[in-house]
């Protein structure tokens, strides 16, 4: 969804900085994109509606002076076609003040109404251009920027992350949030706003992290910051363990494909520094903040997330209820509010997010919280909204994820879970200290095992299903078990970037409609590997051939008897059925990967997708 990124130095030009930056976010999904400057004459706006290239092209040829002050955005359309006119940075009717936007005002309508008594004018269709035109009153009456922002935003209603410049105010930045993300970072060279940490990682790795209701003046050499009732405070920074080559494609096509391949290191980076191995135990960091007495208090668990989260989700109810034998359920995110209102009790939420910005998860968040329950997150993005409101924290250290299909946030969550479900089997002591060493020795036997999934034979029968696959309108995945939601998950990525309409089920249900799909034109994507399903899954592939459906099997490495049901194989190592999830998913990231590129998609930045969704 939209991006900022604004820069401030004493002296050079942040042109090139802030539109590096800008290019960074490019994978969140966005329609139109703009900067403006500040000069010795004023400001100065250039705004092109398609990619950033549009936009440096536009700079090109109508160039931009040097400055050492600058706001740039991407936008992904709520209020207002895409355009070249509904762009941002936006400036209010006399082109004093300007104003890059992320969220939305839900009274710009009354707002406008209100702002046209008093004579200001619009030329797009924009909630931002109201609000400038609104900071743009305060100025007019109060004479100081941070002092109007202030003022307007009191009278706005809705979510927000803002900076803000005026002509009248050279040399200051004002940046506010409300439910929408803003970090400041800082440095030696300078001062910078953005919406996500990775546009600034070129910049800086020293952030300070806006808590809602906040505001700041940034300056060359720093920032103040705000709270809600507008009394100066104080905050440390916060430093980031990204890299800026983390945020980079590093030779590869796409972002997802990169993304893909560093799966076996997102398992070391996850796991491995969190092992206890004398006690077959898990050390979370202290943000975690739950003892044993706590775990053993909590008697029922509720997952919630959305998206590819939530597939995360219901596999981490499974490996909680083994493992720690605790009961629990999986609800998508967004319907949680529409719950009877039961007393939450003695029940933990956890709430899955890779971006932790997702707004129908954060909602869900408050809401427990609200209800009096305790949430604890697992998120991939340190300082996100999730990871500063949940009441205990687990972070899967992913590195920045860019795709906006997400593959290795996934892993990361499902390996998060897996360390969970041993922390908490052992402080309920289902779990003794030999068994504990047990499954953190599988997960660690399995990093080597994953590397055969990155060779040339995986790979090979990956793009032999891929041509075939890439012919169909419509497909269907089944699982059962564990291995159901890695059908789900396999459906979701196929549709998500390769278009191809694809529906996960658990493969028992197969015959109580879905069934009657099937033709020679209609396939099935089998999750087959060894454990309580094998032969069920089998039955249902002989079923499936039975109506000349053709067969994608993912199955383990040299399974004769399976192959001879399939007209593909997608081969994977064996694991213990408790990992294979891990395993069984890679191969089919693979596959729509793989059909994507046949099919010509844009891979990165799929259609309508956006990576962080921030609206309901
Ligand atoms: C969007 C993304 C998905 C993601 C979902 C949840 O739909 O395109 O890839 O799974 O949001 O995002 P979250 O950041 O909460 O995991």
């Amino acid at each position: 969804m939209c991006g900022i990124v604004a820069a401030l130095t004493a002296s050079g030009n942040v042109v090139p900085d802030v539109i590096s930056g800008l290019k960074t976010l490019e994978y969140r999904g966005y329609d139109s994109a703009g900067i403006s400057v500040m000069t010795d004459s004023g400001l100065q706006v250039r705004r092109k509606m398609g990619k950033i290239a549009n936009l440096e092209a536009e700079l090109l040829s109508n160039g931009l002076p040097n400055s050492v002050q600058a706001v740039a955005h991407t936008r992904w359309a709520t209020h207002g076609v895409p355009a070249d006119r509904n762009a941002h940075p936006h400036t209010d009717d006399t082109g004093e003040v300007v104003l890059v936007h992320n969220g939305i005002i839900e009274n710009y309508a009354e707002l406008r109404t209100w702002l046209r008594g008093h004579g200001h004018h619009f030329q797009s269709e924009t909630d931002t251009e109201v609000f400038v035109n609104l900071i743009a009153y305060h100025l007019r009456k109060l004479g100081d920027l941070h002092a109007a922002v202030r003022a307007a935003l009191e009278q706005a209603h809705g979510a927000y992350g803002i900076v803000c410049m005026a002509a009248t105010h050279p040399g200051i930045l004002v940046v506010a949030r409300m439910d929408s993300p803003l970090v400041v970072g800082v440095s030696e060279n300078g001062t910078y706003a953005a919406s996500d940490m990775p546009a600034l990682l070129h910049l800086t790795r020293d952030f300070v992290i806006l808590e809602n209701g906040e505001s700041a003046v940034l300056t060359a050499s720093g920032c103040q910051l705000y709270d809600a009732k507008g009394s100066a405070i104080e905050r440390p920074t916060q430093r980031c363990d990204w890299t800026p080559e983390q945020a980079e494609k590093g030779g590869y096509p796409h972002f997802m494909l990169k993304e893909i391949e560093e799966q076996p290191d997102v398992l070391a980076r996850t796991a491995f520094d969190r092992f206890h191995d004398s006690n077959g135990d898990v050390d979370f960091e202290p943000e975690f903040g739950l003892d044993d007495a706590e775990l053993r208090y909590f008697s029922r668990l509720r997952f919630m997330a959305m998206g590819t989260s939530l597939h995360s989700a219901i596999l981490g109810q499974q490996m909680l209820a083994k493992l720690a034998r605790l009961p629990g359920e999986t609800l998508n995110a967004s319907e949680f509010l529409y719950s009877p209102e039961l007393e939450e009790g003695d029940a933990l939420t956890v709430i899955i997010s890779q971006s932790g910005e997702t707004a129908d998860s954060l909602r869900a968040m408050r809401e427990v919280q609200r209800r009096g329950g305790r949430v604890l997150g697992i998120c991939n993005v340190m300082g996100s909204t999730l990871a500063r409101e949940a009441d205990h924290l687990i972070l899967t250290h992913c590195g920045p994820e860019v795709g906006v299909a997400s593959t290795k946030a996934f892993f990361g969550q499902l390996t998060a879970l897996y360390l969970l479900a041993i922390r908490i089997g052992r402080a309920r002591r289902v779990l003794a200290p030999s068994q504990g060493r047990e499954l953190l020795n599988d997960l660690r036997a399995l990093r080597p095992k994953l590397d055969v999934l990155f060779g040339k034979e995986s790979r090979e029968a990956v793009r032999v299903a891929a041509d075939y696959l890439a012919g169909v309108k419509s497909c269907l995945f089944l699982g059962r078990g564990m291995n159901f939601p890695i059908a789900l998950e396999g459906a979701l990525k196929l549709k998500e970037i390769s278009y191809i309409h694809a529906e996960g089920y658990p493969a028992g249900e197969m015959k109580h409609g879905p069934i009657a799909l099937i033709d020679e034109n209609f396939p099935v994507i089998a999750i087959a590997t060894p454990g309580r399903t094998y032969d069920k899954m089998i039955s249902n592939m002989e079923e499936v051939r039975a109506r000349k459906g053709k067969v994608i099997a993912v199955a383990v490495n040299g399974d004769s008897k399976l192959a001879a049901q399939a007209d593909f194989v997608l081969p994977v190592p064996e694991v213990p059925e408790l990992l294979s999830p891990l395993v069984n998913i890679i191969p089919l990231q693979q596959l729509s990967y793989e059909v994507a590129l046949r099919l010509g998609c844009d891979i990165d930045q799929p259609r309508n997708l956006a990576k962080s969704v921030t609206v309901e």
